[in-house]
């Protein structure tokens, strides 16, 4: 399998994102140029396979690695969690130049980038997503926070990781209905730039998206980032399809639909939409369903 690497600039902070299976190798070499790890995941994602390989990689590239673990998914993304992990670093003797590995899916990267970004006013940290939505989008970009019980993402802070580092071998376990919502997020980048409909559908039919589909994704992301990196204006385009599709979640009590499947939802509504306001014609309208479809 092939390793993309991609530069990712976010005003005067850059850092690569490899999408590969030079991932944990990676990983290593990063680990081995700090004094004191902390690998934040869930159980979940810990237990799996890819997770088992890369605690080891961790764990053989440091000498010193603390090990702290989330509750799964939004349950792991509060101010309580966030004070016990922080508490856990600092008994375990963390430091300023302590690393945070942050492996799992978007709501791990989140919560331990908030971490990172809290920590004694912040401390690096790498991303190592396991889902598809988290390697397309929650990795990237450098957004961190945790909920509150009134809202989502209320708190957070803008905290670029040091590196992204995916491996689409990860997605091997990553349940059905979360594979089906990460590609509602590829399909909005297919929506973005229509060149890659046809290999997001084809991608959507067959359940899974490889590591060059996946870094063509996350180049779009980054570009976009890049050019307004505290989310002034461009950065907007990120939102197309999310204006219906949170409007499909709240409907669902936020339980009923994942956010891909809101967005994949959302994405059909903002395009018939356009149409009725002439504002698309109606090809484009039937290549985005038929690549909606497909997820
Ligand atoms: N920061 C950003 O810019 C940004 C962008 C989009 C989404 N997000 C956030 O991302 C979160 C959603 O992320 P998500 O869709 O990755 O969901 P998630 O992190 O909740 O993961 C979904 C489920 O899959 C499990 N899982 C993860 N990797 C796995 C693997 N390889 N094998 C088996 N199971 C695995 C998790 O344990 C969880 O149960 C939300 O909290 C959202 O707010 C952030
Ligand atoms: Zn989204």
């Amino acid at each position: 399998m092939t390793t993309r690497v991609l530069e990712a600039r976010q005003a005067a902070h850059g850092y690569r994102v490899r999408v590969g299976d030079g991932a944990l190798a990676a990983l290593a070499d990063l680990v081995a140029g700090h004094d004191q790890v902390a690998l934040v995941s869930c159980r979940t994602v810990l237990g799996t396979p890819f997770g088992q390989r890369a605690e080891g990689a961790v764990r053989r590239a440091s000498r010193s690695v603390l090990l702290h673990l989330l509750p799964d998914g939004e349950r792991g993304k509060t101010l309580a969690h966030l004070e016990g992990a922080a508490g856990h670093l600092l008994r375990a003797g963390a430091t300023r130049r302590s690393l945070v590995v942050a492996l799992g899916g978007g709501a791990v990267t989140d919560a331990a980038g908030f971490l990172a970004a809290v920590f004694m006013r912040g401390v690096e940290w790498v991303a190592v997503p396991t889902t598809l939505l988290a390697m397309v989008d929650a990795a990237l970009g450098g957004k961190t926070g945790v909920n509150l019980p009134l809202a989502k993402n209320a708190i957070g802070a803008f905290h670029p990781p040091v590196a992204v580092l995916a491996d689409p071998a990860s997605l091997r376990t990553l349940p059905q209905r979360e594979t089906r919502s990460g590609f509602g997020e590829l399909v909005k980048y297919a929506a973005l730039r229509p060149a890659l409909l046809p290999r997001v559908a084809a991608a959507a039919r067959a359940g899974r998206a490889d590591a060059t589909l996946i870094a063509e994704c996350a180049r779009i992301k980054l570009e976009i980032v890049a050019s307004d990196p505290q989310e002034r204006g461009e950065r907007k385009l990120l939102n197309l399809g999310h204006t219906f599709g949170h409007g499909v979640e709240a409907a669902g009590a936020f339980r009923r639909y994942a956010h891909g499947e809101a967005v994949a939802i959302g994405l059909a509504f903002a395009f018939r939409l356009a149409r009725a306001m002439g504002r698309v014609d109606a090809r484009s309208v039937a290549a985005v369903e038929s690549a909606l479809a497909g997820s």
